[in-house]
């Protein structure tokens, strides 16, 4: 009888888990946050909240600092941007031993682009077009910073941008919602894997939540404002793929939307987010996001703080405006104590999730940070990734790949500059590590041939310029020589070469948080020198370091070859010293255009046709929508990339003419490697919808393939079209399918494009 007793309970309980749709671990999970938060004060839920940063905090000092007080209050929910797993040790020790209810830290950190081994900024990334590698690339990211005490990192980054202006354009995946979605699950795959409890896999958290890359002018923080449908069809796609994907945590953007800053926009973060979404983390605001709300005009401390968490904020990340408003605001009942527990039970939840209350330290492991951080094969695959970013912009007569012989000329501000090659937000890095182009060249060529190196200028003739552009620490060492003093010297060992390597651009922190610019070329004295070089009549290949698409139309008319290396992380010195001699053959495809000059920004493959479209091929026509003064083109388009070897595409061949909501479609193409080299050829697949009831974009990317082929290899590569590739969002919001005809489009770039129609029948 007891046993069938049990047997029945057993069942009951089995059968009620089964109707309320909930797994036995989330059950779990729920009972043992129940119990905890029973336990808990107000004040210690409000705790829980509360995110400073840390990065003062000395070994040792843990429990003698403000901080150290703070965690024995339980007044600290997690730390950020601390680094060393010694450190973290001591500063959860304080939370687990000292506080009362022994609730663990949680540790955060900007791992934006790897850890200490660093791979190419995400902009870099982005051009790789291969889902396997973005993958790796989180992976070995997560497995190193989780090695160090970091259990949640604040990536990834996927505010679209059509804005070079903008210098967090080089924090993202660029300017297409397709391809920002495909980046967006791939890196919350790689650090959080299939099991976030495990000790090498950490929470990723999407931002900035949401459309901060639509910053008007480009400039950092500004509002941005549109239409629904464009924010549905072309800015939110990549949050929601990462929330799909399952991330862990959400961060709010520091920009307003529709006039309401979205750490207090309920509209984005329950009604999106949340109702429409389905998403169950939880959501942190941007370094004091809270407290910025009264400078936009919302309020004072408490009021903005009741507005977050009214919207559906749940940490606060440094402000403390939570910590101190929240009790208040409670007994004049302008928020209510259910959403604080909400709040409250969602940061539990992800504590719990990662393993933390089962054991506080499971990311603290001496051994670990000895032996699993920048290690020869994380390295290793950090130049081979980073090869793989670089996009080869020009390349005439085949002047590159050089060879290994005879006498090279390596100059630039940006030649000899380990500090700048991670680029921005390598906040783990050590600046000693990474390699340079000189090193890098230095390391390929040994004795073959005769490596000579000049600064040739400073990244800018004006020094305080300079100054504000290599920040924290990513110094150029500027040479107080006069401008001549350094060209001459330049110049004399250009005159002395065989083939001139000009390693210029912008320094790291020309790009990323404040740091956008309104001239987007590269900075005048660099241009000065370039000319110089190219006067010499010797061949000169450019190096280009940034962080955006520059306006390079003197640069392209002029200057024989450009290999555009972005910041390629620890490693890129040895892998751009393998593009250039030709070990490696780049296969980089821009996910941004690059304009002609700044005023065509926005400039974006994307576009809408307009009712007066300017005639094929045509770069002026009165009363047709277009510039006086410049054509309509991009410098180089969205997709676009060279290769040591050439690529042809055969006609598109199309299983039918028509399609069906049931159908699958496929289309192929036999892509020929028609050079002497083996190649990898991204294959982008674009569609235009014709006739719709909004307007469509001209072509829209909804697939790629990447494909290596030896020298006169040919290979069909096919693509399957359904009709959820044809949907959109149309103006009623609703995800939809239209009837009618469809262009298809696939090539090698946005531009250069094979074409087919197919119907869609409904
Ligand atoms: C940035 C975020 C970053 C945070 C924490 C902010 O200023 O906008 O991207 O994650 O700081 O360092």
């Amino acid at each position: 009888m007891k046993l069938f007793k049990q047997v029945l309970t057993g069942v009951i309980i089995f059968i009620s888990l089964q109707a309320s749709g909930q797994s036995s671990d989330a059950v779990k999970m729920k009972n043992f946050i129940d119990v905890l938060m029973k336990k808990m004060t107000l004040e210690e839920k409000l705790g829980q909240l509360n995110l400073p940063v840390s990065g003062d905090i000395l070994t040792g000092q843990a429990a003698n600092s403000d901080i150290g007080k703070k965690i024995r209050e339980g007044k600290v929910g997690g730390l950020f941007n601390i680094k060393s797993v010694e450190k973290i040790r001591a500063v959860q020790k304080v939370a687990v031993e000292e506080s009362r209810l022994k609730i663990p830290m949680i540790f955060g950190m900007d791992v934006i682009h790897g850890y200490q081994t660093t791979f190419p900024i995400p902009l870099g990334m982005s051009c790789i077009w291969d889902m396997n590698l973005v993958e790796k690339s989180a992976r070995i990211a997560a497995q190193e910073a989780s090695a160090d005490g970091i259990c949640w990192t604040f990536s990834p980054m996927v505010d679209i941008s059509r804005d070079p202006r903008w210098g967090r354009i080089s924090e993202g995946n660029g300017e297409d919602a397709y391809l920002g979605s495909r980046i967006a699950a791939a890196m919350v795959k790689g650090y959080q894997g299939n099991d976030l409890s495990k000790n090498n896999t950490i929470m990723s958290c999407v931002k900035h939540y949401a459309m901060y890359g639509a910053a008007e002018a480009g400039r950092d923080y500004n509002t941005t404002d549109m239409s629904r449908v464009r924010m549905y069809n072309e800015y939110l796609p990549p949050y929601k793929a990462a929330v799909d994907a399952g991330v862990g945590s959400v961060m709010a953007s520091f920009n307003e939307v529709d006039g309401i800053p979205a750490t207090a926009n309920k509209f984005l973060m329950t009604d999106v987010l949340r109702t429409q979404w389905g998403f169950k983390g939880f959501v942190v605001t941007d370094y004091t996001g809270i407290n910025e709300m009264t400078d936009h005009g919302m309020g004072d401390l408490q009021l903005v703080s009741s507005l977050a968490l009214n919207a559906g904020v749940d940490m606060d990340m440094v402000g403390e405006g939570f910590l101190t408003t929240l009790q208040k605001s409670l007994q004049e009942k302008k928020v209510t104590l259910q959403q604080i527990d909400i709040a409250c039970r969602l940061v539990l939840e992800a504590k719990y999730k990662l393993g933390l209350f089962e054991d506080p330290y499971k990311y603290c492991d001496v051994q670990r940070a000895k032996t699993e951080i920048f290690t020869p094969a994380n390295r290793k695959a950090a130049r081979e990734i980073a090869a793989e970013s670089f996009v080869l912009l020009k390349n005439a007569n085949n002047v590159l790949p050089i060879k290994k012989n005879g006498t090279i000329a390596l100059i630039g501000p940006l030649a000899d500059a380990k500090e700048n090659m991670s680029g921005t937000w390598s906040v783990a890095t050590d600046m000693s590590t990474p390699i340079s182009v000189l090193q890098g060249l230095k390391n390929a060529l040994g004795n073959n041939a005769k490596l000579l190196y000049a600064k040739g200028s400073n990244l800018d003739a004006d020094s305080l310029f300079e100054e504000r552009a290599t920040l924290f620490g990513k110094t150029l060492h500027r040479d107080k020589r006069t401008d001549e003093v350094i060209l001459q010297e330049a110049l004399a060992i250009a005159n002395q070469s065989d083939v001139i390597v000009a390693a210029l651009g912008e320094s790291a922190e020309m790009s990323g948080e404040s740091a956008s610019r309104s001239d987007i070329t590269i900075p005048k004295i660099q241009q000065e020198l370039l000319a110089s070089l190219l006067k010499t009549g010797k061949p000169v290949i450019l190096v280009l370091f940034t962080g955006r698409p520059l306006a390079l139309k003197w640069e392209n008319d002029n200057v024989p070859a450009i290999l555009n290396v972005w910041f390629g992380g620890t490693e890129a010195g040895d892998a751009i010293a393998d593009v250039l001699f030709g070990d490696v053959n780049p296969s980089g495809k821009l996910s941004a255009t690059f304009p002609q000059n700044v005023g065509q920004v926005p400039i974006f493959y994307n576009h809408k046709n307009t009712g007066r479209p300017l005639g094929e091929g045509k770069w002026f026509q009165k009363f047709r929508s277009n510039y006086l003064d410049v054509s309509n083109d991009p410098l180089y388009p969205f997709g676009y990339g060279l290769s040591y070897t050439t690529f042809s595409y055969s006609d598109i061949k199309l299983s039918s003419p028509t399609i069906n909501a049931n159908q699958t479609l496929t289309a192929s193409v036999t892509v020929t490697n028609t050079g002497n080299v083996t190649g990898k050829e991204v294959v982008e697949l674009y569609i235009r919808d014709l006739i719709g009831s909004t307007t469509h974009p001209v072509k829209e990317l909804k697939g790629f393939q990447k494909v290596e082929l030896k020298a006169g290899e040919s290979r069909k590569i096919t693509f399957s079209i359904s009709v959820n590739d044809l949907k959109f969002y149309n103006s009623d919001l609703k995800f939809v399918a239209e009837p009618g005809d469809f262009k298809i489009f696939i090539g090698g770039n946005s531009r250069d494009l094979k074409e087919g129609q197919f119907k869609l029948v409904l």
